[in-house]
C-alpha cells in the first residue's frame, strides 16, 4: 500500500530542540538561546505561535537568535520591558552530572548569562555528547574579554592553569561578540577540578566580562542520543 512519502527522521539536535519547547505555555515570557540546538526549539514556538496562536514574548540572547525569531514570527520584547522570564530555553557545550555547563561556543555567553539569571526555569537542550563527567576535558572553555585588557587577563588565565587561545574569524582577525568583546577559549587538558571556585576566580580579573562557566543555573536537561531516545532530567537537589 502507498502510504506516501516518508517523513525523513528527525535528528537527535531536533528532537531535544523540539521537545524543549513543551514547556512554554500560553502567556509566557521566554528566554531564547543561541546555537544549533535551540534553533529547533525556535522553529516549534514559530509553528505554535503561527498555528495554535501562542501568546508569548521571546527575549533572544544575541543577534543571530533575535534575526532567526523574528523570521520565525516570534514576537520579541527588551529587556527593559521585562522583570523576570518564565522558561529559557538554551543549549550547552558541556554539562556535567550537577548541571554545572560550559556555554559560549556561539559566543553568546553574556546575553545567555544574563537571560539565565532572570529565568525561573532554565531548560537545557544538548545532543548526544555533550553530558560529561567533568567540565573542561575536551571543551575549551569561553571567556570574554574586553579588546584593552586582553594581554594583563591572559596573563592572568595562564596563572590559573588554563591555556588561552584567541578566538579569530575565517580571515583571521579577532571574532568580536555581539557585546564588541573578544573570546579566549581556555584549554584544561585536565579538566576543571572545581567549577564554581574558578568562575569566582574568573570573575575577578579585570578586564573579563563574563565565563562560558554557568554554575547552578540549569533547572531541566533534555539530551537526545544519537540513536534519537530523548531523556528529561531535572537537576539533582
Ligand atoms: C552559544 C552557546 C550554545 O548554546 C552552545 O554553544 C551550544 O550550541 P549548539 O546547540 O549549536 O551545539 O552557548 O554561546
Amino acid at each position: 500500500m502507498d502510504r506516501g512519502a516518508k517523513e525523513a527522521p528527525m535528528e537527535p539536535k531536533e528532537r531535544a530542540g523540539r521537545k524543549a519547547a513543551e514547556w512554554i505555555e500560553d502567556g509566557m515570557t521566554v528566554g531564547l538561546g543561541t546555537g544549533s540546538t535551540v534553533y529547533f526549539t525556535l522553529v516549534a514556538l514559530g509553528e505554535r505561535v503561527a498555528r495554535e496562536g501562542l501568546s508569548i514574548r521571546g527575549v533572544p540572547t544575541s543577534v543571530d537568535t533575535q534575526r532567526k525569531a523574528r523570521e520565525l514570527g516570534i514576537p520579541l520584547v527588551g529587556l527593559d520591558e521585562v522583570e523576570a522570564i518564565d522558561v529559557t530555553v538554551d543549549g550547552a557545550d558541556e554539562i556535567d552530572p550537577a548541571f554545572d555547563m560550559i556555554k559560549g561556543g556561539g559566543g553568546a555567553l553574556l546575553r545567555e548569562k544574563v537571560v539565565a539569571s532572570i529565568s525561573r526555569r532554565e531548560v537545557i537542550v544538548v545532543g548526544p555528547g555533550k553530558q560529561v563527567e567533568r567540565l573542561g576535558r575536551s571543551f575549551a572553555l569561553p571567556v570574554e574579554v574586553v579588546p584593552f585588557a586582553r594581554p594583563v587577563v591572559e596573563r592572568a588565565l595562564r596563572a590559573l592553569g588554563l591555556d588561552p587561545r584567541l578566538r579569530r574569524d575565517d580571515a583571521g582577525a579577532p571574532r568580536r561578540t555581539d557585546n564588541g568583546n573578544e573570546v579566549l577559549d581556555c584549554a584544561s587538558p585536565d579538566g576543571i577540578a572545581d567549577a564554581p571556585a574558578l568562575e569566582r576566580a574568573l570573575a575577578a580579573i579585570p578586564g573579563v566580562v563574563e565565563s562560558g562557566l554557568f554554575i547552578g543555573l540549569a533547572h531541566v536537561c533534555v539530551a537526545c542520543d544519537a540513536d534519537g531516545s530523548v531523556a528529561v532530567s531535572e537537576r539533582p537537589a
